[in-house]
């Protein structure tokens, strides 16, 4: 079981890596890579797959619910936007993928600080 649930964080993080890698070096074209899309959606899904090993593991420590539930706003309002953006080109602007960026930073920030 532990075994599975690291392997999960690797992809969640790998997923996440994708996103912020992938939008960063294209600021100055402004475009979202298709890559970014699949990014997102492999962390938001290893996401709620460890939350759920978690919760029905007795092995593993239980997650902290108020935590995932401000993850998964702000993850699925980055969702929200590359969809958005991968879909409508033309909206995407520097400003925009700065949006994506930032907000997953603020997400990296809130895993990493909130124990
Ligand atoms: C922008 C979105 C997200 C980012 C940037 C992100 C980033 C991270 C990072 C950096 C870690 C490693 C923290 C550590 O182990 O010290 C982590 C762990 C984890 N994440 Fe996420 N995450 C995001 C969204 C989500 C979502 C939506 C869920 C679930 C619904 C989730 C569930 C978890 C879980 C269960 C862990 C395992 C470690 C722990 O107990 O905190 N994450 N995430």
């Amino acid at each position: 079981m532990e075994f599975l649930y690291h392997l999960l964080l690797v992809l969640h993080l790998l997923g996440w890596a994708i996103v912020l890698g992938g939008v960063l070096v294209n600021l100055r074209s402004a475009k979202i890579p298709k890559g970014v899309l699949h990014g997102i959606l492999t962390a938001l899904l290893t996401g709620i797959l460890m939350v759920g090993l978690a919760s029905a593991s007795d092995d593993l420590r239980d997650p902290d619910n108020a935590k995932v539930a401000v993850k998964l706003v702000i993850a699925l309002v980055v969702t929200a936007l590359v969809v958005y953006g991968v879909r409508k080109p033309r909206k995407v602007t520097t400003g925009y993928l700065g949006a994506i960026a930032g907000l997953t930073a603020v997400n990296v920030a809130v895993a990493v600080f909130w124990r």
